[in-house]
């Protein structure tokens, strides 16, 4: 276990992808009943984009410092960057919030939030980052453990409205696999249940793969990708962009995909490559 995700925190993978998990839980807040998240590979919760990992890399100025700059932008993503922005109120960019501090900053006091990080001094940091700043916040469980093992034993989840968010470092070969695993098993446990999945894109013909294997398993009936590129696929061993997959999609979610895609794809682009595309894959009930 090498993967840190301080060396990437803030980049363009993580504000698609938390563009995307902001819009999800604002959509199941409209409803009063109460939601539950599992996040199956958690991190640390908050990353310091001062410190020494951050700063070696640079990402997040590729990503989050670009998007933050940006004079305007639609109401699908706002609630996103004011969250970003209420950290940073010297008007710096120093802190970014990971996708356990997002979710726990969405919580209300009857929804319930399973946050798993296998590495165990991260699990650590995780803890003191959700519990210091939110004492009275929700149910915020941290398990320091596997996320798929959790995702396993956790479902069906005591309350029937939420997502399982699936966010693995992507550090072994057999990942794809692993998600593959992952999902077949929570859907047979509960079938109803939306899993929004993230992974990398080095090659394209890789995740066309990828799909069409989600799209051949039985127990899925509806499944939504979204795929951006930050820039064109010309070397394939790089990470090219990002992709969500999303089972059992929230379909008021999916009205907000395109304003938050066609803002973010020119900010975050890195050549004349960007592009992004939102499709279904299956939709059994269509
Ligand atoms: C991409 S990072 C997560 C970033 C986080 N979801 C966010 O958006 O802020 C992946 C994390 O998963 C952890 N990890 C790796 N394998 C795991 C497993 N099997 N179960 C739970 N956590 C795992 C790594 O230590 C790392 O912190």
């Amino acid at each position: 276990m090498n993967y840190r995700h301080s060396y990437h925190a803030g980049n363009f993978a993580d504000v698609v992808k938390h563009a995307i998990q902001w819009a999800c839980l604002s959509y199941l807040q409209q409803k009063e009943k109460p939601f539950w998240l599992l996040d199956t590979h958690a991190g640390l919760g908050m990353y310091d984009l001062t410190g020494e990992q951050a700063q070696k890399t640079g990402e997040w100025q590729q990503g989050i410092a670009k998007v933050l700059a940006a004079t305007e932008c639609p109401t699908a993503i706002s609630g996103y960057l004011a969250a970003v922005r209420q950290l940073n109120t010297d008007q710096t960019l120093r802190w970014y919030p990971g996708s356990p501090y997002l979710a726990a900053l969405q919580l209300r006091a009857r929804d319930q939030l399973t946050l798993c990080e296998l590495h165990p001094q991260d699990a650590e940091a995780l803890r003191a980052n959700v519990k210091q700043d939110f004492p009275a916040r929700g149910q915020i469980h941290v398990h320091a453990g596997d996320g798929y093992a959790a995702l396993k034993a956790l479902t069906p989840p005591p309350i029937k409205r939420g997502l399982v968010l699936i966010d693995p470092p992507f550090e072994q070969t057999d990942e794809f696999e692993q998600i593959e695993r992952a999902l077949h098993d929570g859907l047979k446990r509960w079938a109803t249940g939306t899993y929004v999945v993230w992974y990398p894109i080095k090659d394209p013909l890789k995740i066309g793969e990828f799909h069409q294997r989600i799209t051949d398993m039985p127990q899925v009936d509806k499944a939504y990708a979204i795929d951006f590129l930050a820039k064109g696929p010309t070397d394939t061993t790089r990470m090219n962009g990002c992709g969500m997959l999303m089972i059992n999609p929230l379909y008021g979610v999916l009205h907000q995909v395109a304003p938050i895609m066609n803002f973010l794809t020119p900010l975050l682009a890195q050549d004349r490559g960007a592009e992004w595309q939102g499709r279904w894959l299956k939709n059994n009930e269509a």
